[in-house]
């Protein structure tokens, strides 16, 4: 058994076998991308990190997916930060085993540069939604707060300024540190205050942190260690 408003240094896949069934009302989660490359790159005098580190290489959604179906009640729902690649795994399991309701695009204002110029530049992150079971959308949390604020898009800048983790050296912390707001967007329409928010890839604890914000109970696990004990400190 889990507990409570904890983070554990330790596999998502060890800890999600620790939950009961039906147990969490809601996964908001942002899994390795698989979309390093081993070398940073320079531009205008600036580092920019292109290796996030072997988390990010190789990373399986599948069988956390299978686990997180089971842990989810069966009107519990599920956002999941993706990148382009992984959009057609994500979207195919969720449409043929869960209930696929929605893709939220994150248009990102300050991108990655493409220093090639041989391609677009990546400036879109994408969120995934879903419902555990084909259920009434009715029957799942929703509280929709007003046309406008529900588009689909969401324009946010990848996170800078006092709300990026530092490390000794005054360099980000971690290289995807999630935005707060857009996680307490997403918490906020589809729970309600005490329900359980479950976030198996934390990094530095953006989920919990939010879900303490306002009023939701969070569980979860982050494997390195660096990122783990930045993420109780924070909280
Ligand atoms: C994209 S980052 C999440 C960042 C987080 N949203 C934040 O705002 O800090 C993915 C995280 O998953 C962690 N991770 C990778 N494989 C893991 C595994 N098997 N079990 C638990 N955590 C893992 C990585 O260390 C990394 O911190």
């Amino acid at each position: 058994m889990v507990e409570l408003n904890k983070i554990e240094c330790m596999d998502c896949l060890e800890y999600l076998r620790q939950i009961p069934d039906d147990f969490v009302d809601l996964v908001v989660t942002d899994p390795p991308y698989n979309v390093s490359q081993k070398n940073d790159i320079m531009f205008n005098g600036r580092k920019i990190r292109k290796n996030f580190g072997e988390w990010d290489y190789g990373f399986d959604p599948l069988p956390v997916l299978k686990e997180l179906k089971r842990v989810l009640k069966p009107n519990g729902q599920i956002y999941v930060f993706c990148a382009t690649n992984q959009i057609p795994l994500y979207m195919s399991t969720f449409q043929k085993d869960w209930q696929f309701r929605n893709m939220i695009v994150w248009y990102k204002t300050n991108p990655a540069p493409r220093l090639s110029k041989t391609n677009w530049v990546f400036a879109n992150e994408y969120i995934l939604y879903a419902i555990n079971e084909k259920i009434p959308p009715g029957k799942a949390t929703f509280n929709f707060p007003g046309q406008v604020a529900m588009h689909n898009t969401i324009v946010s800048g990848a996170l800078q300024g006092k709300e990026r983790l530092k490390n000794a050296n005054n360099q980000a912390l971690h290289p995807t540190q999630k935005p707060l707001a857009i996680l307490k967007k997403l918490i906020e329409i589809s729970s309600k205050l005490g329900d359980i928010v479950l976030d198996p890839f934390m990094g530095v604890g953006s989920t919990a942190v939010a879900c303490k914000e306002i009023g939701r109970k969070f569980i979860g696990c982050e494997l390195d260690k660096k990122y783990s004990e930045a993420s109780i400190t924070r909280l």
